[in-house]
């Protein structure tokens, strides 16, 4: 990164350090509070590309292979600039990040990126009839993953020790507010918009076929080499080497790798190396309180 955006970056993160306030009632960095009806007023177009996610639930990974996808394929114009940049994380702010700005200034069809829950999209993405892409993963695994990202990203508060954690996300005290009711409300919303729901286990099972079916819903009719080479520059390991792709252009005052690497495992079933015996029965109870009646079930293991 330039110089001279690192200095502005480094004056916003010690500024706003990593307070939160609240959007109705969900937990947010306090700089996304501050210019929030920028935000929600954003101002989508038809040709726009939403992808949507619960943070840690493969939101980086989606957005490679829709990126290729648009791009049939072309991995040297997929590597012009890093995830952060070529995707604007639409609530994001400190400044120098492109968020909502730097969207705006952006020639289309853009892909855009947002942890929002469905309630707090901006109004404009439904008007537009915007194709979105919601990746969903199972909370046990993404509770691990916010948790170590939690400890490496400088711009989010720090997340206590795993017990602590472990209790705040149960209780949707985390940014982004609570895995239950982000995943069941674009669950719920998914036959009345443009929306393709995914999920992370599905695409580790078969990332072929996942990547064929975001590439349909996207009208894009890829070839078989194609969808195979899409699928080889967005594996894991490929990622993790891609600097595009992993974060480590970002200066370790906002993301410090050496606490722990953004690209960490890309697993299903890290939870059990984190999971207590009695934490697992608190979490299945809960699980299946706010999950009744959804139908919308998740693999933990695979
Ligand atoms: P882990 O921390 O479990 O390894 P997000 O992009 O939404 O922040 O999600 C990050 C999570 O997705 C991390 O999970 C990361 O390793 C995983 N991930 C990123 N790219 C991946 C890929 N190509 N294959 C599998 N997992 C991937």
């Amino acid at each position: 990164m330039n110089p001279e955006l690192m200095e502005k970056l480094a004056e916003e993160i010690q500024k706003v350090g990593f307070k939160t306030g609240q959007i109705q009632g969900i937990l947010f960095p306090q700089s996304t509070c501050d210019i929030w009806d920028q935000i929600y007023n954003f101002q989508a177009r038809e040709d726009d590309i939403l992808v949507a996610t619960f943070p840690k639930a493969g939101t980086t990974w989606m957005q490679e292979i829709v990126d290729l996808i648009m791009l049939n394929g072309d991995v040297e114009r997929s590597m012009r600039a890093p995830c952060f940049v070529k995707v604007p994380f639409i609530e994001i702010n400190p400044r120098p990040l492109p968020s909502v700005e730097s969207a705006n200034a952006m020639k289309s069809p853009r892909l855009l990126k947002t942890h929002l829950p469905i309630q707090l999209v901006p109004p404009s993405f439904w008007e537009k009839n915007v194709k979105v892409i919601y990746v969903a993963r199972n909370a046990k695994d993404c509770m691990v993953s916010y948790y170590h990202f939690q400890r490496m990203n400088k711009s989010l508060p720090d997340p206590g020790t795993w017990e602590e954690y472990f209790s705040a996300y149960l209780a949707g005290n985390v940014p982004w507010g609570s895995w239950f009711d982000h995943v069941i409300g674009w669950w719920k919303a998914r036959d009345k918009q443009q929306i393709l729901y995914v999920f992370y286990e599905d695409m580790i099972e078969d990332p072929k076929r996942e990547i064929r079916k975001v590439s349909t819903f996207l009208d894009k009719d890829l070839t078989e080499e194609v969808l195979d080479t899409i699928c080889h520059h967005t594996s894991f390991d490929s990622m993790k080497d891609n600097p595009m792709a992993n974060y480590s252009v970002l200066p370790s005052f906002v993301f410090d790798h050496s606490i722990s690497p953004f690209m960490r495992k890309g697993k299903v079933g890290d939870w059990m190396n984190h999971f207590l015996v009695e934490q697992n029965i608190i979490f299945d109870e809960e699980y299946k309180k706010r999950m009744e009646g959804s139908r919308l079930s998740f693999r933990n293991k695979l």
